[in-house]
């Protein structure tokens, strides 16, 4: 039976996050009128999450216009400034994924829910032109954009497809090492995404993202109000829930290796981080 913690029931459309990720402070306090959505359904969700992120994708050069007010460049440990500013300051995610994927030359690498392509980049520099890296995100506009920034760039060793993370378009055990940022949160069936992200990897592959999680479970209502969930808040699961979800699909070694407590001004019936969490295929 699917456990009601992994598979979030909720109805609504719209998506990024708190002052820990995506959309901080500005876009909380624009909720002035929440949608809230009861009974969503996957596909739901998945509108709804699309529909936010390909206007952010739209935007001019960074998100940080009137309805995301991110750049979360300043949440990286590793070193940006061989990247482009315009793809530095297009940051969504919630920590640095890269920081502890311990990335070699030659390797292969998936970025789930890739959006404007810097952790992909990253990923590129690091694996160098014997590696590659395949970035899958569902919204158009952002596979238009970082496709755009990596022919601009010359990244002979990047693609980004269009689809869903919970059933990719890309070959059994293609990866060496699957990563992501602040993009799980956002799926309303987590355990696809991890048997998904199994599939994919090789035996022995390594899985190292980013993600908002919580210490306890939200309330329905607080999971049903969609601009929450599209700002990777109310989306999120319980970290034990979540790491528990990795072993039920065959993982091993999952553990969080650093947590980041959410500040903003909304209060929430659990408390919310923002995490570094490792798994490993056997
Ligand atoms: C918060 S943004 C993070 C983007 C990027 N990882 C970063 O750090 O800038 C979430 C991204 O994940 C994508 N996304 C959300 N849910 C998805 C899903 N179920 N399948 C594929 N992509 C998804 C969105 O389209 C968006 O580009």
């Amino acid at each position: 039976m699917t456990d009601p913690n992994l598979v979030l029931e909720v109805k609504s459309s719209k998506a990024c996050c708190g002052d820990d990720c995506c959309a901080p402070a500005d876009s909380v306090a624009n909720v002035a009128t929440p949608q809230l959505i009861s009974n969503a359904t996957s596909e739901d969700i998945h509108e709804a999450v699309k529909s936010r992120y390909g206007r952010l994708a739209e935007t001019s050069s960074s998100c940080c216009g009137d309805s995301c007010g991110c750049n979360n460049a300043s949440l990286y440990e590793t070193e940006l400034n061989l990247i482009p500013t315009e793809v530095a300051e297009f940051s969504l995610g919630c920590g640095d994924p890269i920081s502890i994927a311990e990335l070699r030359p030659g390797e292969v690498v998936v970025d789930l829910g890739s959006g404007g392509g810097l952790d992909a980049f990253l990923s590129a520099q690091r694996v160098g032109e014997t590696g590659r890296v395949i970035g899958v995100d569902m919204t158009p506009a952002m596979i238009e954009r970082a496709t755009k920034a990596r022919d601009k760039q010359g990244f002979k060793n990047v693609e980004f497809r269009l689809g869903q993370i919970e059933h990719m378009p890309i070959e059994d055990n293609t990866a060496d090492v699957i990563i992501s940022n602040c993009v799980i949160n956002l799926a309303p069936d987590k355990k696809a995404v991890f048997k998904d992200a199994f599939r994919v990897l090789k035996s022995g592959g390594r899985f190292a993202v980013a993600d908002i999680v919580t210490e306890g479970a939200l309330t329905p209502d607080e999971r049903a109000n969609m601009d929450f969930w599209s700002e990777c808040l109310t989306g999120a699961i319980d970290v034990n829930v979540y790491l528990g979800a990795l072993r039920e699909v065959g993982f091993v070694d999952a553990q969080v290796t650093h947590k980041v407590a959410y500040t903003g001004e909304s209060n929430f019936s659990a408390k919310i981080f923002s995490a570094r969490i490792t798994a490993r295929k056997p």
